[in-house]
């Protein structure tokens, strides 16, 4: 069974990476939601929380399982056979990045391939940098998040005290 790895930040997952998912569960028998806690990037959920959050908005998906990672993406990937990893592309401007970790992740494990979804242009603007900022300013962001986690997200400002 060939496995796709989709790795992210997921912090918070918007209705973005939630397309990219459906979109990869119609095309792998299985695919795995991979929340990486990131050691470049400061979180506003915890990796409990993200993960958390991941299951309940995939838990539609008979073919879509959530883990948790704390290290190199391709040391989680040795566990499967021919693993395809998947990421989304936005702009241009994410394409750098992507082709960089791409291009990494395999001279690390040349077993590891990597396969680009174009992002339906809907979401050609959303990030969940973006969903942050719009939150801490108390905009509104009911649109970009999926409707399952949208009051745990707000209510992690508030707590914040943002
Ligand atoms: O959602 P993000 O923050 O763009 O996802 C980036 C992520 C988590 C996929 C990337 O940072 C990652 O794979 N981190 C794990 C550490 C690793 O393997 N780094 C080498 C790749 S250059």
């Amino acid at each position: 069974m060939q496995t796709a790895i989709y790795p992210g930040s997921f912090d918070p997952i918007t209705v973005g990476h939630l397309d990219v998912i459906r979109r990869a569960a119609n095309m792998f028998e299985r695919v795995i939601v991979c929340v990486v806690a990131n050691a470049n990037k400061k979180t506003l959920l915890t990796l409990e929380e993200r993960k958390e959050q991941a299951e309940r908005v995939t838990a539609a998906f008979p073919n879509v399982e959530v883990d948790s990672w704390n290290g190199l993406l391709v040391d989680y990937a040795k566990q499967f056979d021919k693993p395809v990893v998947v990421r989304g592309l936005r702009a241009l401007s994410d394409f750098e990045y992507e082709f960089m970790m791409a291009l990494t992740n395999k001279k690390l494990n040349p077993g590891v391939e990597t396969i680009f979804l174009a992002t339906d242009e809907k979401y050609m603007y959303l990030s969940s940098s973006a969903v942050k900022e719009i939150a801490a300013f108390h905009g509104d962001v009911t649109e970009f998040l999926p409707p399952e986690i949208l009051d745990d997200v707000l209510r992690k400002y508030q707590q914040e005290g943002s």
